[in-house]
């Protein structure tokens, strides 16, 4: 049996504010946990929404540090542009808070000191990289050397991006701080750690069994998490921005930026009501969480074991996480400047919000990753909005007050045709709710037009511009009964596109009604006056998206830009160059290595043999296009054992600093075993 609820608690992400809001992360967040909200608010449901700014971690500190500002600076820029922005594209949250105030530092100081004090944390002292120069210790990201697995000399404390190898600093070779370029020296440091292990047999049953209605995405991915076995993850750092750690003997310690964050939406809540703990301690109180992809085993997994550990909170009952929106066929990158900023669109369109959330909508990454285009956005507009939606309605406007003088009609005897439209409303409203119900938005608009279109046909095919001269009490049922399609409309159609059905009320002299009177077939009383009849949606010409484009491609950061060209080497000898024994080869197999992200293991033919090597290009290609490829490869390079295979030698490849990967490909007609000079 479904749990009945009281009420509802929905979270969205806490955007970081170190930059604007682009068309990413609306479509991923809150785009749909805007209309699930409002379609809650339509049925009555008491619900909040809650979200704010996510003012700590590493990168803000980084961004404050190359503008030469503090970053209390960076935040308070960023707070602002992006919670106008939100309110502006209509974002209906009920508060958007911001973790520096002090209702959140006080709020994530108690929850760390109660599970300090009931002794749920480890403390654990380990050594750690520390910068003299800069007086600090260094994240894992401020740390680079080289990788002992490929030599890669340029990987990260924390990854070598060229291998897939997860690293600690400490596996580097000659490591460097990245804050000074000095030389780190190792320092002991205590931090608390949060025993995720031993909260593992109750994470399997509570997710991998009670949770099995979650999203594919979001459930696979907690299953591959706790089926690679949890570990204790520390949850305070080395850094001076933060909530400090509120136990004694810990300066210069702070809460780490993912232990505080979450804890946001509880402070975000008694910001906004004395009754918090309603909304929290109760468990009548349903919370769904909406977040992007790269934020499930934070939501899903860290979060759900602080509060279980905490004791007194519920837990959330769904995570729908949505994939990725790439924007013209790539990735959108804040690096590369390649993203539509939403603070930009407002201004490019105005009075258009509703556009962009119903091209979001209806293109939403929900399963897979998604694509975003100015075509398409242009398509949907003129050739939705415009021709299916704006196009009944304005049929119906103009008919009713061509007619009537904007006086709705008295129906007539209704004939079956009739009843078979109203009957219709009824049935698409359940389909939309199902959707809503079960976050498949895109499913859910799409369905929403439907109403539009059932419209468009009742009067394509009842046709009463030909009947109002020889069968006038026939049109009046008609334009009755159109009228209370529209109304109907103003109804299904207002969690998806707010702006554009209080307009719709507008012209049709309506107030706002609830979900309930969804499918009623007598909204609009006989002799109600609407008002005249103006344009719903508009047609954006391709001069509007040529310049959305150009500015895209014109603001794009090229890769010169962006790219720090590595330094040449050491200089090397013609006998040392010599001692390198690269043979063009051709792959035959190939196969992802389980439980990693990125490696693949080839079969390769190099000529001499037959022999295996391990890659890390899973993410830029797939198994099945390499069988064939001919590539490049160093043969007598030492073996290495990488996740227990041996890597016989090494493809080359050329990495770009975008972090493309290519093979260097010898021509088509190399022959297996060819040497390269
Ligand atoms: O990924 C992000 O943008 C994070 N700032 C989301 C935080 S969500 C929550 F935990 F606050
Ligand atoms: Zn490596």
């Amino acid at each position: 049996m479904e749990k009945i609820y009281k009420r509802h608690l929905i979270t969205s992400a806490l955007p970081y504010a170190n930059g604007p809001i682009h068309l990413g992360h609306l479509a991923g967040v809150y785009v749909p946990s805007d209309i699930y909200t409002r379609y809650l608010r339509l049925k009555g449901v008491e619900v909040i929404h809650v979200c704010g700014s996510d003012e700590h971690g590493v990168p803000i500190t980084l961004k404050a540090r190359n503008e030469g500002l503090s970053p209390q600076d960076i935040v308070d820029r960023y707070h602002a542009i992006n919670k106008k922005a939100f309110k502006d594209f209509g974002i209906s949250f009920d508060i958007y808070s911001r973790t520096s105030s002090s209702i959140h530092y006080e709020t994530a100081s108690e929850f760390f000191k109660k599970l300090y004090d009931e002794g749920k944390f480890i403390e654990k002292t380990t050594e750690q990289y520390f910068d003299t120069e800069a007086n600090s210790f260094l994240a894992d990201r401020y740390i680079t050397g080289t990788c002992p697995h490929c030599n890669n000399d340029s990987a990260y404390g924390d990854q070598c991006e060229q291998c897939g190898t997860s690293l600690s600093p400490t596996e580097l070779i000659n490591p460097t701080s990245t804050l000074s370029g000095s030389k780190p020296v190792l320092r002991e440091t205590r931090h608390w750690y949060l025993p995720l292990d031993q909260y593992e047999p109750w994470l399997k049953k509570w997710i991998l069994e009670e949770h099995k209605e979650w999203k594919p995405n979001v459930y696979g991915q907690c299953k591959s998490w706790i089926d690679q076995g949890l570990n204790p993850r520390a949850v305070s750092r080395d850094l001076d921005w933060g909530v400090p750690v509120p136990v004694e003997n810990a300066e210069g310690k702070v809460l780490y930026v993912w232990f505080d964050a979450p804890i946001g939406y509880i402070s975000a809540t008694k910001e906004l009501t004395g009754d918090w703990e309603i909304y929290w301690k109760n468990e009548d109180t349903r919370m769904v969480h909406f977040i992007g992809k790269d934020n499930i085993v934070f939501h899903c997994i860290i979060f759900p074991t602080m509060l279980k550990a905490e004791g007194t909170y519920i837990l959330p009952d769904n995570v729908p996480a949505n994939e990725f929106l790439n924007l013209e066929n790539d990735k959108i990158s804040t690096s590369r400047n390649w993203a539509v900023w939403l603070h930009e669109y407002l201004e490019d369109f105005p009075g258009k919000q509703d556009v962009l959330r119903y091209v979001l909508c209806a293109n939403a990454p929900e399963n897979k990753d998604n694509d975003f285009t100015w075509k398409d956005f242009q398509n949907r507009n003129n050739n939705e909005l415009v021709a299916i939606l704006g196009n009944f309605v304005n049929r119906t406007l103009v008919l009713t007050n061509n007619y009537y003088d904007g006086k709705v009609p008295a129906a007539g005897g209704l004939n079956d045709f009739d009843k078979k439209a109203l009957a219709e409303i009824k049935n698409i409203t359940g389909t939309v709710e199902r959707s809503l119900e079960n976050f498949r938005f895109r499913e859910a608009v799409k369905s929403a037009m439907d109403l539009a279109r059932l419209g468009n046909k009742y009067l394509a095919d009842s046709e009463p511009w030909k009947l109002i001269k020889t069968d006038p009490a026939r049109v009046k049922t008609i334009i009755n009964i159109s009228v209370q399609i529209t109304a109907n409309i103003t109804i299904l159609c207002e969690p998806f596109l707010p702006f554009s059905m209080k307009k719709l009320r507008g012209f049709l002299n309506l107030e706002e009604m609830d979900w309930s009177l969804l499918g009623n077939e007598k909204l609009v009383g006989e002799g109600h006056l609407i008002g005249k009849a103006e344009l719903l949606f508009e047609k954006i010409d391709d001069d509007q998206i040529e310049q959305q484009l150009e500015k895209l491609h014109k603001t794009k950061k090229t890769q010169e830009d962006t790219m720090n060209i590595a330094m040449q080497k050491d200089e090397i000898t013609f006998e040392e160059f010599g001692k390198m024994d690269i043979r063009t080869a051709t792959i035959l197999e190939a196969e992802k290595v389980p439980k990693t992200k990125k490696l693949i293991k080839m079969l390769v033919d190099t000529g001499i043999d037959r022999r295996t090597i391990i890659s890390g290009i899973a993410e830029h290609y797939e198994p099945a296009e390499l069988p064939g490829k001919k590539v490049c490869v160093l043969v007598n390079l030492a073996p290495r054992k990488i996740k227990g295979i041996e890597s016989q030698g090494m493809i080359l490849l050329s990495e770009n600093t975008d972090g493309s990967l290519y093979f260097i490909e010898p021509g088509k007609d190399a022959h297996n075993g060819a040497e390269v000079n």
